[in-house]
């Protein structure tokens, strides 16, 4: 599929539609040193001490490590690169620009109207509930439906334990999320195979993430950028760890509490890059608003309740920058 950039990628030079306007360039990301964002042990201390830091990491930076976490990941990290190592016609065949195809590769940001493209494919259907959606998986690799499957409920019951931690955190009930609002998974496989230059080029321009909560591996290659302090942060990789950020409708729900942080994907020139990011969303129909124990005459409602669907269309509308998208829902 000649829009797919694996397909399009040499060794020599950037295509001309793939290189930024200088103000967006990520400069020279080769020599930067990576900071990091907070690091937290889901199996150390006690509770009431990792929820504090979940919460704290939550309002200062809407990203954190999580280790200890005890969700194997070495499999789903090495079948995701292997999708990617396939000769290009076998992952053409789940090409379709066309989001409402459940399984389906696409590339760049994957908005209409964009003007530059992103240097990076994607895999992406649902996972929630496994037996719903597997036969719909891709075939290969041989192993991608077992590898998925197993990944896809251990990740989901990690999800919901860190939401249920921040639950508690904000002091709302335990299950606040378990209903409507957690109820669809995304399993979202990129790929950003090597660039001649890094400078030039994003795999992943500026955002935020629309849902409510993302859990990302990223393996043993650094490329996740932090919009900290109006800088932008590498984010350190560490192969086992989860970096977990926050999405919008978590910082609707807490009423701003918790922020959802800017973010993107940097390219390098040595090694191509795989990342699997698993997207917890709210029902399309879900109505969304600030969680009301949370809101009282000295902490008035910041937005409006609306219909999830209603976001994700603007979301779209507004090619994900936070600022538009969030003004249509304030009050
Ligand atoms: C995303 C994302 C970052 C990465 O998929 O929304 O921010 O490093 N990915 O792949
Ligand atoms: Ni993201």
């Amino acid at each position: 599929m000649e829009k797919l950039i694996s397909s399009r990628v040499n060794n020599q030079s950037v295509l001309k539609s793939y290189v930024f306007p200088p103000e967006n360039r990520p400069g020279d990301v080769a020599v930067r040193t990576c900071n990091t964002i907070p690091i937290i042990d889901l199996a150390g201390g006690d509770q009431a001490e990792v929820i504090k830091q979940i919460l704290r990491a939550s309002e200062e930076f809407g990203f954190f490590h999580l280790v200890n976490h005890g969700v194997p990941v070495d499999n789903m990290m090495s079948v995701a690169k292997e999708f990617f190592e396939m000769p290009v016609e076998d992952m053409a065949k789940l090409y379709s620009d066309d989001r409402s195809q459940i399984v389906r590769v696409h590339t760049s940001f994957d908005y209409d109207n964009e003007d530059v493209h992103c240097w990076r494919d994607n895999l992406r259907h649902p996972c929630h509930p496994v037996e719903k959606f597997m036969h719909l998986w891709p075939e290969k690799p041989s192993r991608y439906r077992d590898v998925v499957g197993t990944y896809s409920v251990e990740v989901r019951g990690l999800a919901l334990r860190i939401l249920e931690l921040i639950c508690e955190g904000l002091g709302l009930e335990r299950d606040y999320f378990s209903n409507g609002l957690s109820s669809t998974q995304l399993m979202s496989i990129n790929h950003y195979p090597k660039c001649p230059d890094p400078t030039l080029t994003l795999g992943l321009p500026k955002h935020c993430d629309p849902n409510v909560i993302t859990l990302l591996l990223q393996g043993e290659v650094c490329g996740l950028q932090v919009f900290k302090d109006k800088e932008w942060m590498a984010v350190e990789a560490l192969p086992n760890a989860f970096v977990v950020n926050l999405g919008h409708q978590m910082e609707i729900i807490s009423n701003g509490q918790l922020k959802s942080v800017e973010h993107r994907a940097v390219t390098n020139s040595t090694v191509a890059r795989t990342t699997v990011v698993t997207f917890i969303y709210p029902d399309m129909d879900s109505i969304m608003e600030p969680a009301p124990t949370l809101v009282n005459v000295q902490s008035l409602p910041l937005y409006r309740p609306f219909r999830f669907q209603e976001f994700l269309n603007t979301y779209l509308d507004k090619s994900g920058n936070k600022a538009s998208t969030l003004e249509s829902f304030k009050l």
